[in-house]
């Protein structure tokens, strides 16, 4: 393990740690605009880890949700979620995460996903696999999407932009089932490790994305947009499976796009 991943281990188990304990004491959240929380615990980890990053690597450039920018000519910068899956946390629902990620000359090289509560560290390093809890993991081997467990989210911004509705629903359709549970970063580490066949959504920052992109990558999986093509730290829409079923979702997603559903929507009237 590199000096980078072994620090961003380090950062992320104790901001993981501040935050389990925010958790436990019911820390209490504000509205940071329509529908979008920030709680104490967002501002406290994001200071704790851009704190630590700035003295171990004062060169570094730093890229975190809550505004903390180091721009910097350095190759080198982090991404930064200090807490993702802020709305399950102020609602005292037990799924969140923080996430780090290290990208070097646009490349990301190291990536680190902590779920403090049920104290799992996901890291990858290009080119060295992804782990958990040290030990390797890999995407799983289910290679039909009628036997796949399926992940998605939806931003709590601008919903009515969101046209994500429409892939969840024939998504639905044609697997075991698809999964909402409010932390990208954690669905991508779920992907990595074998829990969920595929993961997809619109417009992810940076930040939500950058981590997971390299566990799944590491572990064996697929990483794209949604249309198949290269996918980008970026955006603007990211899907990740186990390979295997890549192609069946591509086809169903390249049917919604074009506006025609194998299974229309059942009429309103029907739920009588
Ligand atoms: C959110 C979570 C959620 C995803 C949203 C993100 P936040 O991050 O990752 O799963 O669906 O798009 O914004 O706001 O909790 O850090
Ligand atoms: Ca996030
Ligand atoms: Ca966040």
């Amino acid at each position: 393990m590199t000096s980078y991943l072994e620090t961003g281990v380090e950062i992320a188990r104790e901001a993981g740690l501040l935050l389990a304990n925010c958790f436990e004491r019911r820390v209490g959240f504000e509205l940071k605009g329509e529908f979008d929380l920030v709680t104490e615990a967002d501002r406290a980890s994001e200071k704790l880890i851009v704190e630590r990053l700035r003295s171990r690597f004062p060169t570094h450039g730093i890229v975190a949700e809550e505004g903390s920018r180091h721009e910097s000519p350095s190759e080198y910068r982090w991404y930064v979620d200090p807490l993702d899956g802020t709305t399950n946390f102020a609602h005292g629902f037990p799924a969140f995460s923080v996430t780090l990620a290290l990208e070097q000359a646009g490349e990301l090289i190291a990536g680190v996903t902590f779920d403090p509560l049920r104290s799992e560290m996901f890291t990858a390093e290009r080119g060295s696999g992804a782990y958990l809890n040290s030990r390797r993991i890999r995407v799983s081997k289910a290679a039909r999407l009628g036997d796949a467990l399926l992940a998605t989210g939806f931003p709590s911004r601008k919903r009515h932009l969101n046209v994500n509705v429409h892939f969840y629903y024939q998504l639905a359709m044609f697997t075991h089932g698809v999964r909402r549970a409010g932390s990208a970063a954690l669905d991508l580490a779920y992907v990595a490790c074998g829990r969920l066949e595929g993961f997809w959504e619109f417009g992810l920052n940076p930040w939500d994305q950058a981590a997971g992109m390299l566990l799944v990558g590491e572990a064996g999986g697929k990483v794209s947009d949604m249309r198949g093509g290269p996918a980008r730290v970026a955006g603007p829409h990211l899907l990740v499976d186990n390979g295997l079923i890549h192609q069946e979702i591509l086809g169903l997603f390249g049917e919604v796009f074009a506006g025609r559903y194998r299974i229309p929507l059942p009429e309103i009237g029907a739920a009588s």
